[in-house]
């Protein structure tokens, strides 16, 4: 680290900053029954958790995030890797309160931690700045952001101080939902999970919090009233968007927030100028992008990375994962295509199977039942039916007829077959793999082709056809005379 007397930590560039935040994201999340860590549970295709680093990421550099891992720690740590984010070891899960106690020496320096809870995932940029500023304004010693959900069930209920007969803005205690009694529990206000704290109390005072509750757990939520009773001001902010503190603690709650960022996404890209109908049937992830006057039919599924352009048509049930999608495709109805480039004009399906690394080109066509597989399909080529493409090289206007098949594995070894520009393959074709098809050639229907085709040649590769006149008829007689 610089010197504190240096030109650079001056200005501020080499010091960790004033402002941290922390998430929380140890647990194991017993309420979901499952093996995955609560927080890599995906909504809208992506890990909880990376909604909520994603958010932190607007308000500071990666290098002031710190997420707090402990159950399947190295799962959760691979998944968010790429991030730039840190991670601290919470080894045992003893509670909120733990968690921030062995955070402690990534965290004292900072003048200000912020609190975000991992299985809270809708938590925008907007509102963390706000609760940011607010406590700054107020130098509180801790802020809570609250909200007031229609069902409190499940929350940590807020009880704020009273001051002179009216309710004020300071905090007096947070009493967890299976705590609560008498008619504590119709306190409507809860805890969001989210937390400003300036670090100087917390770490004074959070040695003092203790497991005598429900859980046998140190409570975060027990600090309100540590710092009240040493003097210390606690505030409450209340959430302009109740619906942006949903946390996630079962299955239900999962797909509810699930549909309703699927429903936010749509919202957007209708905004944005796609046209999406029945938008609640389709399926579209988070990082999805669709440009302007492109339709989306009934039942689609947009997954991952997946790219569209504008003026295109996405018909009924197709599933497109990771694809890079031009302008003016038209995909028609039941199509699959993952990891895979489709370029402007082209067009695909019913039925078409696009496996990893195709890329059809512009104009192209790629019809019913058709399977490619790392195969590259030029301008304006077409194969419009029953076909399999796997490790080819596709030129140019070349037509490949139904039912023709490059046949590109031996049982060990994966061979390419390349087809130049112009050149026609007859149906029912097998093209046995390493074979190259020379420009403007023919291969002749139910071609078993094995040696590579010149250009502008013909290529014959079956029997030749034997027709025995009158066959049939002299067969019937024989039946006929014999009384069968
Ligand atoms: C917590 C709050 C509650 C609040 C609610 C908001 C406490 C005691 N209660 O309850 O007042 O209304 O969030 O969603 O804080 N975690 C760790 N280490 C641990 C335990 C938990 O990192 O030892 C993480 C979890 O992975 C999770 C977050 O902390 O991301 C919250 O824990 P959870 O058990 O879900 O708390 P709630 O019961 O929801
Ligand atoms: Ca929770």
């Amino acid at each position: 680290m610089a010197k504190p007397t240096s030109k650079s930590a001056k200005s501020g560039k080499n010091k960790p900053g004033r402002f941290a935040i922390a998430i929380l994201a140890a647990g194991k999340g017993t309420r979901l029954k499952s093996r995955r860590p609560k927080v890599l549970h995906e909504i809208a295709g992506k890990p909880l958790l990376a909604h909520v680093v994603a958010a932190a990421r607007e308000v500071v550099p990666p290098q002031n995030i710190f997420a707090i891992v402990g159950y399947e720690a190295e799962r959760v740590r691979e998944a968010l890797a790429s991030t730039g984010i840190n991670f601290v070891l919470q080894r045992e899960q003893r509670g909120t309160g733990h968690a921030l106690m062995e955070a402690r020496n990534a965290l004292k320096n900072f003048k200000t931690v912020l609190v975000l809870s991992g299985d809270v995932p809708l938590i925008g940029a907007k509102t963390i700045k706000r609760v940011r500023d607010f406590h700054r304004a107020h130098r509180a010693a801790m802020t809570i952001l609250t909200a007031e959900p229609s069902d409190p069930t499940g929350y940590g209920r807020i009880f704020r101080k009273q001051v002179k007969g009216k309710v004020s803005n300071e905090v007096e205690r947070i009493v967890e939902q299976k705590s609560l009694r008498g008619t504590e529990g119709e306190q409507r206000e809860v805890n969001a999970g989210m937390y400003a704290f300036a670090t100087k109390p917390l770490y004074a005072h959070i040695g003092k919090l203790k497991t005598d509750n429900a859980h046998h757990e140190y409570y975060l939520t027990d600090m309100v009233a540590l710092l009240g009773k040493a003097g210390e001001k606690v505030l409450a902010l209340r959430a302009s968007d109740s619906s942006e503190v949903f946390g996630v603690n079962t299955r239900i709650e999962l797909a509810e927030l699930d549909a309703r960022l699927r429903d936010q996404k749509a919202r957007e890209l209708m905004l944005a100028g796609t046209t999406i109908f029945r938008p609640q049937t389709c399926d579209i992830d988070a990082d999805v992008e669709v440009g302007p006057d492109t339709v989306i039919e009934p039942f689609v599924q947009l997954i991952g990375k997946t790219k569209i352009g504008a003026d295109c048509r996405i018909r009924s049930y197709s599933v497109i994962t990771n694809c890079e999608i031009g302008d003016g495709v038209l995909i028609r109805p039941g199509c699959i295509l993952e990891d895979s480039v489709v370029r402007n004009g082209a067009q695909l399906g019913p039925y078409s199977h696009l496996r990893p690394g195709s890329d059809i080109g512009e104009g192209a066509h790629v019809g019913n039942f058709v399977e490619t597989k790392k195969a590259r399909l030029g301008k304006g080529s077409k194969a419009n039916h029953l076909t399999y493409l796997g490790d080819a090289e596709i030129g140019e206007g070349v037509n490949v007829g139904a039912g023709t098949i490059t046949c590109n594995y031996d049982g060990v070894n994966k061979h390419g077959t390349t087809i130049e520009d112009g050149a026609f393959i007859g149906s029912d074709a097998t093209l046995v793999a390493p074979i190259r098809i020379g420009k403007g050639a023919y291969v002749g229907a139910g071609s078993c082709i094995t040696e590579d085709v010149p250009a502008d040649a013909l290529a014959l590769g079956r029997g030749r056809q034997v027709t025995k006149e009158g066959w049939a008829s002299e067969r019937r007689a024989k039946l006929d005379k014999a009384g069968k």
